[in-house]
């Protein structure tokens, strides 16, 4: 499996506080079955993780799973949180973050935690009209989506993915999360499952979420979102 979603670079932001944090990350994703984990670091007011300097510490990890004998390819990544249109137009101009995957296909654009961005669909549009798919991360966790899932319909329609976390599938964000997760999964509307880890408690779980979405949806749609996972670091066009 491919975890998309993951804060396992250590002392860059709220996720692993050190190096031995990361390798205890890493070997739990490993039992789990995870082979691949993009590492996503926070952007936003408080976290300044830009593409030269994720790169240079996915890189300084990589090596140390490699040391330590840890069969997992890390791949460069962030969590862009949305502060206006004008910043994330020019953040991607001027390439200042990591997109998921090899080239720039994806980003995972994260909505602000107080308010929903009006400007979202517009936004959405202008991504997608550069061949950039945005992956809007954990939706069942804002409160705004949960009351207005018409804002997510409108967003999937034309043509953004979400990305559910296992935490929330599992009950662990809270009962309001599970319920939306639940009408996501029978809505078709859970595009890619990750989980959004932060250290060994907040921890990079994936294969139960997997079990969770066949239990619910079947077999086909986990291999069907497991497939789409494994297509973001896939250099073929989506
Ligand atoms: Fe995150």
């Amino acid at each position: 499996m491919i975890d998309i979603h993951c804060h396992i670079l250590h002392g860059i932001d709220d996720g692993a506080n050190d190096l031995a944090e990361s390798l205890a990350m890493a070997r739990y994703a490993y039992q789990d079955g995870i082979c691949h984990i993009i590492a996503t670091p926070h952007l936003n007011i408080h976290y300044n993780n830009t593409r030269a300097y994720v790169q240079n510490k996915t890189a300084i990890l990589q090596k140390a799973f490699d040391q330590n004998n840890i069969k997992i390819t890390l791949h460069p990544g962030c969590e862009v949180q949305l502060k206006s249109k004008q910043t994330l137009y020019r953040q991607v101009e001027q390439n200042e973050f990591c997109f998921l995957g090899p080239d720039a296909r994806y980003v995972l654009l994260e909505q602000r935690w107080t308010d929903y961005d009006p400007e979202t669909p517009e936004i959405v549009a202008w991504l997608l009209a550069r061949g950039i798919t945005p992956i809007i991360p954990h939706p069942e966790r804002h409160v705004f989506f949960r009351k207005q899932p018409e804002l997510i319909n409108q967003l999937v329609n034309a043509g953004a993915w979400t990305q559910v976390s296992v935490d929330s599938l599992l009950g662990n964000n809270s009962q309001e999360a599970l319920d939306y997760a639940n009408h996501l999964i029978a809505a078709n509307h859970v595009h890619t499952l990750a989980t959004d880890a932060h250290n060994i408690k907040r921890k990079p779980s994936l294969a139960i979420g997997y079990e969770y979405i066949s239990d619910r949806a079947g077999k086909a749609r986990a291999a069907e979102i497991n497939a789409r996972c494994y297509g973001v670091i896939s250099s073929k066009p989506n």
